[in-house]
């Protein structure tokens, strides 16, 4: 097995700034030792060449006091360092990972409780995130996307995708668990579901003064029911905040809609297209390709599409992985 290079201890300056400061003090001694016996009138050198060539044990012993001993106490230091930098860097590694598991898992609990309300579902909010996940890894590996989706966008879009539906928490159940075609009424106000859900991340994201998952699950909670030529909803603006009610502001369209909503969008479509519902049959992951293939550039993003119809294999493998 290859030995893994710990980059972390090498570059750390906390660990090489003290080794090579100590050592740079004692070639500076050293130098200044030379310069004191030349000012009075003696040879450093001449005199330990000296000492070796006359008492070669005594000489040995004096350029090991000098030279050696220094030298070994550094480097066996240098090397406690990097051990005790190394155990660290584990430890800081580990609790990285368990916050970000435990990110992850808070807001699938959190998401849980909104889709508790919904029998249908199942694990709908895994799925979309998978799906999501393997869209984004596909765009950040060919197309104009590459340099917009870093591995960091990759994990915010899989920790936030869940979150695309928590605004309907805030939707009645008659609305919600309805059974049956909603009136337009109903629908203008399941249509909600997105204000509320924006409007709540947008209020955590504040909070916080750093960038977070937050922001992409912003996005995808307003926007994951854009479509693509400017016919989905939530499609108004007025000051800066999405609206339903109709007259006010412009269509919001194409590339203008951000990326991770247009990626969730996709994902949430074929996630219900080959699920079962109360009102419909799944459909096989074949005909779901050729309903999105055929809403390239009207629902969904052409890009997006593109890059979904290269993912058949991880796409049906997630379907079976995660299927209640
Ligand atoms: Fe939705």
């Amino acid at each position: 097995m290859a030995r893994k290079v710990n980059l972390y201890a090498f570059v750390n300056p906390f660990v090489r700034v003290p080794f090579i400061g100590a050592c740079t003090i004692w070639i500076i001694l050293q130098i200044c030792k030379v310069i004191f016996f030349e000012l009075s009138g003696r040879s450093y050198l001449g005199e330990t060449l000296q000492t070796v060539t006359t008492a070669p044990l005594w000489g040995v012993a004096v350029l090991s006091a000098e030279f050696l001993v220094p030298f070994l106490f550094l480097f066996f230091a240098n090397k406690i360092f990097v051990i005790n930098s190394q155990n660290l860097s584990i430890q800081i590694n580990e609790g990285m990972r368990q916050v970000k598991e435990t990110q992850s898992i808070s807001v699938i609990g959190f998401t849980r409780l909104a889709e508790a309300r919904d029998p249908d579902s199942g694990d709908h909010i895994i799925r979309v995130a998978n799906y999501s996940k393997v869209l984004a890894e596909r765009l950040s590996q060919k197309g104009k996307y590459t340099k917009y989706v870093t591995p960091r966008y990759i994990e915010e879009i899989f920790i936030s995708a869940p979150l695309h539906d928590i605004g309907k928490v805030g939707i009645k159940d008659e609305i919600l668990l309805k059974e049956g075609k909603l009136t337009d009424q109903e629908f203008e106000i399941m249509k909600m579901h997105t204000i509320i859900g924006g409007n709540i991340i947008a209020e955590l994201e504040r909070k916080l003064n750093f960038r977070s998952f937050f922001t992409l699950g912003k996005e995808i909670a307003y926007h994951h029911h854009q479509k693509y030529n400017g016919k989905g909803y939530p499609n108004i603006f007025k000051g800066g905040i999405m609206l339903v009610e109709e007259g006010v502001g412009s269509p919001l369209q194409g590339d203008a809609i951000p990326l991770s909503a247009r990626i969730v969008a996709l994902a949430d479509v074929y996630d219900a297209l080959v699920s079962k519902r109360c009102y419909k049959k799944a459909f096989s992951h074949e005909t779901a390709c050729e309903i999105i293939a055929a809403e390239r550039s009207e629902h969904f993003d052409p890009v997006v599409v593109d890059a979904f119809l290269t993912l058949n294999d991880e796409f049906i493998s997630i379907r079976r992985k995660f299927n209640k």
